[in-house]
C-alpha cells in the first residue's frame, strides 16, 4: 500500500520535474534566439569600428595639419641632390621646383635612369607618399640613393613644402567623414 503511493509520487514528482526540465530548456533557447540577432549586430558594428580607428589618420587628414615650415627642414635631407628654386640647376638628382603634379620623370634635360623614365602618370600624393617613403621599393632600379623617411606625418610635411615650391601647387585631397575624432597631432 504504501509502496504503491510511493510509486505514485515518484512518478508524479519525476513528472513534474520534467515539465521543469523543458520549461528551463525552452526558455533559454528563447531567450537565446531573442538575444542573438541584437548581439550580432552589436558585434559587426564594434568590429568596423574597430578596424577603422586601427587605421589611423588617412594620408588626406595628415596633409590636412601638415606643415610645410617642418617639411622645409626636413628637405636638408634632399638637398645634397636636388635644388627646388625656380630656374634652379640640376644636381645628381633632378630640379624639383613644381614637382607634385608633374610628369614622373619628365624634366626636360635630366637624365633619368629607365626606372623612372619610363614611368607614365604624374606624381600625385599618394604616388609621392610612396616614393618618399622607399624610392627604391616603389620604382625599383631607379638612381636615387636615399633609404626613405619611414614616418608618415614627415613626409606629409615634406610633401606640404614640395607642394609650396611650386607655380601651379596640388589641391589638398578632400579628408572623408568618417573621422570623428579631434583634429591635431
Ligand atoms: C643621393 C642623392 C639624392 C638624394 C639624397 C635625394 N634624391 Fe631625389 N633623386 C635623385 C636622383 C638621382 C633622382 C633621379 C632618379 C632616377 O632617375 O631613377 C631623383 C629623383 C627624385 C624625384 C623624381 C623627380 C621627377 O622629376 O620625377 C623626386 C620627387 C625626388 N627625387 C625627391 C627627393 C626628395 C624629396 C628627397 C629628400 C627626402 C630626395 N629626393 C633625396 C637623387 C637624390
Amino acid at each position: 500500500m504504501s509502496l504503491e503511493s510511493n510509486k505514485v509520487y515518484a512518478a508524479v514528482l519525476s513528472a513534474a520535474l520534467l515539465i521543469m526540465v523543458i520549461t528551463t530548456v525552452s526558455e533559454s533557447i528563447f531567450h537565446e534566439e531573442e538575444a542573438k540577432p541584437a548581439f550580432t549586430i552589436e558585434v559587426a558594428s564594434a568590429d568596423t569600428e574597430g578596424a577603422v580607428v586601427e587605421e589611423g589618420p588617412s594620408l588626406a587628414e595628415l596633409l590636412a595639419t601638415a606643415d610645410a615650415g617642418k617639411g622645409e627642414r626636413q628637405f636638408a635631407k634632399c638637398k645634397a641632390c636636388h635644388t627646388i628654386g625656380s630656374g634652379e640647376g640640376d644636381r645628381t638628382g633632378p630640379n624639383l621646383h613644381g614637382v607634385m603634379g608633374r610628369g614622373i620623370g619628365s624634366k626636360d634635360g635630366f637624365n633619368y635612369s629607365s626606372a623612372l623614365s619610363g614611368q607614365e602618370g604624374a606624381w600625385t600624393w599618394e604616388k609621392m607618399d610612396e616614393w618618399l617613403s622607399s624610392p627604391k621599393n616603389t620604382f625599383p632600379g631607379t638612381s636615387m640613393a636615399f633609404a626613405g623617411i619611414r614616418k608618415e606625418g614627415q613626409r606629409a610635411d615634406l610633401m606640404a613644402y614640395l607642394n609650396s615650391m611650386s607655380d601651379s601647387p596640388l589641391e589638398l585631397p578632400a579628408v572623408e567623414e568618417a573621422a570623428e575624432e579631434p583634429a591635431g597631432e
